[in-house]
Protein backbone atom coordinates (compact mmCIF):
# COMPACT_ATOMS: atom_id res chain seq x y z
CA UNK A 1 0.00 0.00 0.00
CA UNK A 2 2.47 2.52 0.55
CA UNK A 3 4.38 1.83 -2.30
CA UNK A 4 1.39 2.32 -4.48
CA UNK A 5 1.00 5.94 -2.49
CA UNK A 6 4.65 6.85 -3.07
CA UNK A 7 4.46 5.91 -7.14
CA UNK A 8 1.12 7.68 -7.29
CA UNK A 9 2.70 10.98 -5.55
CA UNK A 10 5.94 10.34 -8.06
CA UNK A 11 3.84 10.87 -11.14
CA UNK A 12 1.91 13.50 -9.97
CA UNK A 13 5.06 15.57 -9.27
CA UNK A 14 6.46 14.64 -13.11
CA UNK A 15 2.88 15.96 -14.27
CA UNK A 16 2.79 19.15 -12.64
CA UNK A 17 5.11 21.57 -14.77
CA UNK A 18 3.42 19.52 -17.95
CA UNK A 19 -0.02 20.94 -17.13
CA UNK A 20 1.02 24.67 -16.11
CA UNK A 21 3.15 24.85 -19.15
CA UNK A 22 -0.58 23.59 -20.92
CA UNK A 23 -2.54 26.62 -18.90
CA UNK A 24 0.05 29.11 -19.73
CA UNK A 25 0.37 27.91 -23.38
CA UNK A 26 -3.84 27.63 -23.92
CA UNK A 27 -4.92 30.84 -25.91
CA UNK A 28 -7.33 32.91 -23.76
CA UNK A 29 -10.84 33.21 -25.47
CA UNK A 30 -12.26 36.18 -25.80
CA UNK A 31 -13.06 37.48 -22.45
CA UNK A 32 -10.16 35.39 -20.66
CA UNK A 33 -7.31 37.91 -19.05
CA UNK A 34 -4.58 39.04 -21.20
CA UNK A 35 -1.36 36.66 -20.96
CA UNK A 36 2.56 36.95 -20.61
CA UNK A 37 2.91 36.37 -24.04
CA UNK A 38 0.68 38.87 -25.20
CA UNK A 39 2.24 41.58 -24.17
CA UNK A 40 5.60 42.54 -26.33
CA UNK A 41 8.51 42.54 -23.77
CA UNK A 42 10.58 45.31 -25.98
CA UNK A 43 8.82 48.53 -27.77
CA UNK A 44 10.51 48.38 -31.20
CA UNK A 45 13.01 51.75 -31.08
CA UNK A 46 15.50 52.10 -33.81
CA UNK A 47 18.10 53.44 -32.69
CA UNK A 48 18.12 51.67 -28.57
CA UNK A 49 16.65 48.58 -27.01
CA UNK A 50 13.61 49.51 -24.46
CA UNK A 51 12.02 47.60 -22.15
CA UNK A 52 8.41 47.89 -21.01
CA UNK A 53 7.75 49.50 -18.13
CA UNK A 54 4.80 49.69 -16.20
CA UNK A 55 6.01 52.85 -14.10
CA UNK A 56 5.06 56.39 -15.20
CA UNK A 57 8.79 57.16 -15.87
CA UNK A 58 9.35 55.45 -19.15
CA UNK A 59 12.68 56.72 -20.32
CA UNK A 60 13.91 54.09 -17.53
CA UNK A 61 13.00 51.22 -19.79
CA UNK A 62 15.91 51.80 -22.12
CA UNK A 63 17.87 48.73 -21.76
CA UNK A 64 20.59 49.64 -24.35
CA UNK A 65 21.26 52.29 -26.01
CA UNK A 66 24.61 52.19 -28.09
CA UNK A 67 25.19 55.48 -28.73
CA UNK A 68 26.09 55.37 -24.65
CA UNK A 69 29.05 53.34 -25.14
CA UNK A 70 30.62 56.17 -27.75
CA UNK A 71 29.42 58.79 -24.90
CA UNK A 72 31.45 57.03 -22.26
CA UNK A 73 34.70 56.48 -24.53
CA UNK A 74 34.20 60.89 -25.11
CA UNK A 75 33.65 60.85 -21.38
CA UNK A 76 36.61 58.26 -19.96
CA UNK A 77 39.24 59.31 -22.51
CA UNK A 78 38.63 61.56 -25.36
CA UNK A 79 37.66 64.45 -23.07
CA UNK A 80 40.83 63.75 -20.91
CA UNK A 81 42.78 63.78 -23.92
CA UNK A 82 41.36 66.89 -25.57
CA UNK A 83 41.00 70.05 -22.78
CA UNK A 84 44.66 68.06 -21.66
CA UNK A 85 46.29 68.68 -24.77
CA UNK A 86 44.42 71.95 -25.31
CA UNK A 87 45.88 73.03 -22.09
CA UNK A 88 49.41 71.36 -21.93
CA UNK A 89 49.71 72.59 -25.94
CA UNK A 90 49.41 75.51 -25.35
CA UNK A 91 51.15 76.19 -22.44
CA UNK A 92 54.36 74.71 -24.75
CA UNK A 93 53.49 77.66 -27.50
CA UNK A 94 53.52 80.36 -24.39
CA UNK A 95 56.71 78.83 -23.43
CA UNK A 96 58.76 78.80 -26.36
CA UNK A 97 56.88 81.90 -27.26
CA UNK A 98 58.10 83.57 -24.20
CA UNK A 99 62.23 82.43 -24.86
CA UNK A 100 61.56 83.63 -28.14
CA UNK A 101 59.92 87.10 -27.70
CA UNK A 102 60.62 87.15 -22.82
CA UNK A 103 58.14 90.01 -21.72
CA UNK A 104 57.51 92.78 -24.19
CA UNK A 105 58.45 96.10 -22.90
CA UNK A 106 57.42 99.27 -23.41
CA UNK A 107 59.68 100.81 -25.76
CA UNK A 108 61.88 104.01 -24.39
CA UNK A 109 60.42 102.93 -20.76
CA UNK A 110 57.73 104.16 -18.60
CA UNK A 111 56.50 108.01 -18.65
CA UNK A 112 55.26 108.47 -15.21
CA UNK A 113 51.90 109.33 -16.17
CA UNK A 114 48.38 107.28 -15.74
CA UNK A 115 45.46 107.04 -17.93
CA UNK A 116 42.58 105.68 -16.62
CA UNK A 117 41.69 102.06 -18.29
CA UNK A 118 39.07 100.38 -16.75
CA UNK A 119 36.82 101.91 -14.11
CA UNK A 120 35.75 100.19 -10.57
CA UNK A 121 32.33 98.62 -12.56
CA UNK A 122 34.68 97.54 -15.41
CA UNK A 123 37.20 95.62 -12.91
CA UNK A 124 34.86 94.37 -11.30
CA UNK A 125 32.81 93.01 -14.19
CA UNK A 126 36.35 91.58 -15.35
CA UNK A 127 37.14 89.85 -11.44
CA UNK A 128 33.58 88.20 -11.33
CA UNK A 129 33.93 86.36 -14.34
CA UNK A 130 37.35 85.67 -14.18
CA UNK A 131 37.45 84.36 -10.63
CA UNK A 132 34.66 82.28 -11.53
CA UNK A 133 35.63 80.99 -14.36
CA UNK A 134 38.79 79.83 -13.00
CA UNK A 135 36.50 78.44 -9.88
CA UNK A 136 34.31 76.53 -12.59
CA UNK A 137 37.91 75.29 -14.82
CA UNK A 138 39.05 73.83 -11.35
CA UNK A 139 35.70 71.97 -10.14
CA UNK A 140 35.60 70.61 -13.69
CA UNK A 141 38.99 69.47 -13.98
CA UNK A 142 38.26 67.51 -10.86
CA UNK A 143 35.91 65.82 -12.34
CA UNK A 144 37.14 64.99 -15.46
CA UNK A 145 40.43 64.02 -14.53
CA UNK A 146 39.29 62.31 -10.92
CA UNK A 147 39.44 59.04 -11.93
CA UNK A 148 42.75 58.69 -13.41
CA UNK A 149 44.65 61.44 -11.62
CA UNK A 150 42.81 61.88 -7.66
CA UNK A 151 41.87 58.16 -6.57
CA UNK A 152 45.25 56.76 -7.03
CA UNK A 153 46.22 59.94 -4.74
CA UNK A 154 43.50 60.07 -2.21
CA UNK A 155 42.03 56.74 -2.39
CA UNK A 156 37.64 56.81 -3.03
CA UNK A 157 36.01 58.01 0.24
CA UNK A 158 38.31 61.06 -0.05
CA UNK A 159 37.63 61.75 -3.90
CA UNK A 160 34.01 61.18 -2.97
CA UNK A 161 33.88 64.29 -1.03
CA UNK A 162 36.08 66.44 -2.92
CA UNK A 163 33.66 65.40 -5.81
CA UNK A 164 30.58 66.27 -4.36
CA UNK A 165 31.78 69.38 -3.22
CA UNK A 166 33.42 70.67 -6.84
CA UNK A 167 29.83 69.89 -8.23
CA UNK A 168 27.83 71.75 -5.89
CA UNK A 169 30.76 74.61 -6.78
CA UNK A 170 30.77 74.54 -10.09
CA UNK A 171 26.78 74.58 -10.84
CA UNK A 172 26.58 77.02 -8.43
CA UNK A 173 29.23 79.55 -9.25
CA UNK A 174 27.48 79.88 -13.16
CA UNK A 175 25.15 82.27 -11.35
CA UNK A 176 28.15 84.75 -11.26
CA UNK A 177 30.19 83.93 -14.28
CA UNK A 178 26.83 84.67 -16.05
CA UNK A 179 26.50 88.27 -14.14
CA UNK A 180 30.19 88.89 -15.18
CA UNK A 181 29.37 88.02 -18.84
CA UNK A 182 26.44 89.78 -19.25
CA UNK A 183 28.14 92.97 -17.46
CA UNK A 184 31.02 92.67 -19.82
CA UNK A 185 28.78 92.39 -22.64
CA UNK A 186 26.94 95.16 -21.62
CA UNK A 187 30.04 97.54 -20.84
CA UNK A 188 32.43 96.58 -23.55
CA UNK A 189 30.54 94.69 -26.95
CA UNK A 190 30.61 98.31 -28.38
CA UNK A 191 34.04 98.67 -28.30
CA UNK A 192 35.07 94.90 -29.66
CA UNK A 193 32.98 95.50 -32.70
CA UNK A 194 35.20 94.46 -36.10
CA UNK A 195 36.66 97.20 -37.91
CA UNK A 196 38.98 98.16 -40.90
CA UNK A 197 42.10 98.59 -38.93
CA UNK A 198 41.95 95.16 -36.94
CA UNK A 199 42.80 93.73 -40.32
CA UNK A 200 46.22 95.56 -40.24
CA UNK A 201 46.30 93.93 -36.82
CA UNK A 202 45.87 90.59 -37.91
CA UNK A 203 48.31 91.13 -40.78
CA UNK A 204 51.27 91.75 -38.43
CA UNK A 205 50.03 89.30 -35.72
CA UNK A 206 49.98 92.21 -33.73
CA UNK A 207 53.55 92.87 -33.78
CA UNK A 208 54.12 90.02 -31.69
CA UNK A 209 56.91 88.64 -33.63
CA UNK A 210 58.66 92.26 -34.21
CA UNK A 211 61.27 92.55 -32.18
CA UNK A 212 62.20 95.72 -30.18
CA UNK A 213 62.18 99.08 -32.95
CA UNK A 214 59.60 97.25 -35.21
CA UNK A 215 56.25 99.55 -35.79
CA UNK A 216 53.41 98.56 -33.42
CA UNK A 217 50.11 98.47 -34.70
CA UNK A 218 47.47 101.12 -34.10
CA UNK A 219 44.41 99.83 -32.07
CA UNK A 220 41.57 101.67 -30.80
CA UNK A 221 40.40 100.63 -26.82
CA UNK A 222 41.05 96.97 -27.86
CA UNK A 223 43.25 95.57 -30.67
CA UNK A 224 42.07 92.08 -32.87
CA UNK A 225 43.60 90.06 -30.44
CA UNK A 226 41.48 91.52 -27.75
CA UNK A 227 38.41 91.52 -29.78
CA UNK A 228 39.16 87.36 -30.42
CA UNK A 229 39.30 86.89 -26.82
CA UNK A 230 36.52 89.05 -25.94
CA UNK A 231 34.18 87.29 -28.27
CA UNK A 232 35.60 83.72 -27.72
CA UNK A 233 34.91 83.85 -24.35
CA UNK A 234 31.51 86.01 -24.93
CA UNK A 235 30.15 82.82 -27.02
CA UNK A 236 32.07 80.67 -25.73
CA UNK A 237 31.01 81.44 -22.48
CA UNK A 238 27.26 81.81 -23.46
CA UNK A 239 27.36 78.26 -24.62
CA UNK A 240 29.31 76.63 -21.75
CA UNK A 241 26.23 78.23 -19.47
CA UNK A 242 23.34 77.03 -21.77
CA UNK A 243 24.71 73.35 -22.31
CA UNK A 244 25.61 73.18 -18.58
CA UNK A 245 22.11 74.61 -16.82
CA UNK A 246 20.08 71.91 -19.62
CA UNK A 247 22.25 69.30 -17.49
CA UNK A 248 21.44 70.27 -13.98
CA UNK A 249 17.96 69.74 -15.26
CA UNK A 250 18.19 66.13 -16.40
CA UNK A 251 15.50 65.11 -19.17
CA UNK A 252 13.59 68.39 -18.68
CA UNK A 253 14.26 69.19 -22.47
CA UNK A 254 15.72 66.33 -24.22
CA UNK A 255 15.90 62.46 -23.86
CA UNK A 256 19.70 60.57 -23.17
CA UNK A 257 21.07 60.87 -26.47
CA UNK A 258 20.72 65.43 -26.15
CA UNK A 259 21.98 64.70 -22.80
CA UNK A 260 25.11 63.18 -23.92
CA UNK A 261 25.32 65.53 -27.03
CA UNK A 262 25.24 68.62 -24.64
CA UNK A 263 27.67 66.94 -22.34
CA UNK A 264 30.28 66.20 -25.76
CA UNK A 265 29.22 69.94 -26.79
CA UNK A 266 30.08 71.44 -23.33
CA UNK A 267 33.21 69.41 -23.25
CA UNK A 268 34.66 70.57 -26.05
CA UNK A 269 33.86 74.12 -25.60
CA UNK A 270 35.68 74.26 -22.02
CA UNK A 271 38.80 72.42 -23.80
CA UNK A 272 38.64 75.31 -26.72
CA UNK A 273 37.92 78.32 -23.47
CA UNK A 274 40.74 77.04 -21.42
CA UNK A 275 43.06 77.27 -23.75
CA UNK A 276 42.23 80.64 -24.82
CA UNK A 277 42.21 82.08 -21.00
CA UNK A 278 45.61 80.59 -20.59
CA UNK A 279 46.82 82.69 -23.48
CA UNK A 280 44.86 85.34 -22.14
CA UNK A 281 46.18 85.33 -18.50
CA UNK A 282 49.95 85.00 -19.90
CA UNK A 283 49.75 88.37 -22.11
CA UNK A 284 47.99 90.01 -19.47
CA UNK A 285 50.88 88.96 -16.95
CA UNK A 286 54.40 88.02 -17.39
CA UNK A 287 53.89 88.38 -21.23
CA UNK A 288 53.57 92.22 -21.99
CA UNK A 289 54.86 95.29 -19.10
CA UNK A 290 52.54 97.15 -17.88
CA UNK A 291 49.39 95.40 -19.28
CA UNK A 292 48.27 93.73 -15.66
CA UNK A 293 47.79 97.33 -14.12
CA UNK A 294 44.75 97.75 -16.65
CA UNK A 295 42.78 95.33 -14.56
CA UNK A 296 44.64 95.40 -11.70
CA UNK A 297 44.97 99.52 -10.07
CA UNK A 298 42.77 100.34 -13.29
CA UNK A 299 45.15 102.91 -14.76
CA UNK A 300 48.17 102.17 -16.89
CA UNK A 301 51.32 104.10 -17.88
CA UNK A 302 50.98 106.90 -20.61
CA UNK A 303 53.76 105.27 -22.60
CA UNK A 304 51.62 101.93 -22.91
CA UNK A 305 48.97 103.59 -23.85
CA UNK A 306 50.59 105.27 -26.84
CA UNK A 307 51.98 102.23 -28.00
CA UNK A 308 49.47 99.70 -27.52
CA UNK A 309 46.04 101.66 -28.00
CA UNK A 310 47.01 104.89 -29.49
CA UNK A 311 43.37 105.51 -31.04
CA UNK A 312 41.92 105.12 -27.75
CA UNK A 313 44.57 107.11 -25.86
CA UNK A 314 44.26 110.12 -28.21
CA UNK A 315 40.68 109.56 -27.38
CA UNK A 316 41.28 110.02 -23.98
CA UNK A 317 43.57 112.45 -24.22
CA UNK A 318 40.78 115.10 -26.02
CA UNK A 319 38.91 114.02 -23.18
CA UNK A 320 40.91 115.43 -20.80
CA UNK A 321 41.65 111.34 -19.14
CA UNK A 322 45.50 111.73 -19.06
CA UNK A 323 47.27 112.27 -15.46
CA UNK A 324 49.16 116.32 -15.69
CA UNK A 325 47.86 116.52 -19.34
CA UNK A 326 45.36 119.20 -19.35
CA UNK A 327 42.20 118.06 -17.34
CA UNK A 328 43.82 116.43 -14.42
CA UNK A 329 44.30 112.97 -12.68
CA UNK A 330 42.88 110.22 -14.52
CA UNK A 331 42.07 108.83 -11.71
CA UNK A 332 39.82 110.97 -10.69
CA UNK A 333 37.81 110.39 -14.46
CA UNK A 334 35.29 108.19 -16.02
CA UNK A 335 36.96 106.13 -18.85
CA UNK A 336 36.37 106.10 -22.39
CA UNK A 337 32.49 105.69 -23.02
C1 LIG B 1 44.45 85.73 -13.32
C2 LIG B 1 43.73 85.82 -14.39
C3 LIG B 1 43.54 87.01 -15.28
C4 LIG B 1 44.32 88.11 -15.49
C5 LIG B 1 45.65 88.44 -14.83
C6 LIG B 1 43.65 88.95 -16.43
C7 LIG B 1 44.10 90.16 -16.89
C8 LIG B 1 43.45 90.99 -17.78
C9 LIG B 1 43.90 92.27 -18.21
C10 LIG B 1 45.19 92.95 -17.74
C11 LIG B 1 42.99 92.77 -19.08
C12 LIG B 1 43.03 94.15 -19.74
C13 LIG B 1 43.75 94.19 -21.02
C14 LIG B 1 43.61 95.57 -21.58
O1 LIG B 1 44.24 96.49 -21.05
O2 LIG B 1 42.85 95.74 -22.52
C15 LIG B 1 41.95 91.79 -19.23
C16 LIG B 1 40.88 91.90 -20.06
C17 LIG B 1 39.92 90.93 -20.24
N1 LIG B 1 39.81 89.77 -19.52
FE1 LIG B 1 41.12 89.06 -18.15
N2 LIG B 1 42.49 88.33 -16.82
C18 LIG B 1 42.40 87.14 -16.14
C19 LIG B 1 41.41 86.20 -16.25
C20 LIG B 1 40.33 86.31 -17.09
C21 LIG B 1 39.33 85.31 -17.26
C22 LIG B 1 39.33 83.96 -16.54
C23 LIG B 1 38.43 85.77 -18.15
C24 LIG B 1 37.18 85.14 -18.64
C25 LIG B 1 36.91 83.89 -18.62
C26 LIG B 1 38.88 87.08 -18.57
C27 LIG B 1 38.25 87.88 -19.51
C28 LIG B 1 38.71 89.08 -19.97
C29 LIG B 1 38.11 89.81 -21.07
C30 LIG B 1 36.88 89.39 -21.87
C31 LIG B 1 38.87 90.96 -21.23
C32 LIG B 1 38.66 92.07 -22.29
C33 LIG B 1 39.27 91.65 -23.60
C34 LIG B 1 40.78 91.66 -23.54
O3 LIG B 1 41.39 92.62 -23.05
O4 LIG B 1 41.37 90.65 -23.97
N3 LIG B 1 40.04 87.37 -17.91
N4 LIG B 1 42.25 90.73 -18.42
Amino acid sequence: MRALQALLLLIALLAAPTVAQAQLTQSPGPNSPTTKEQVPLYVPQTDKLVGRVSIPDEKLGVLVQPQGRDWREFRSQTLQLTIGGFAIGMTAILAAFFLYRGTIRIHGGKAGRLVLRFNGLDRFAHWTTAVSFLAMALTGAILTFGRPLLIPLIGHPAFTALAETSKSIHNYVSVPFIVGLVMIMALWLRDNLPEKSDWLWIKSAGGLFTKAGGKHPEAGRFNAGQKGVFWGIVLGGLGMTATGWLMMVPFAVTGIGGMQILHVIHGLLAAVLIAVVIGHIYIGTIGMEGAFDAMGRGEVDEAWAIEHHRRWYEEQLRKGYVEGRPGGHAGDRQPAE
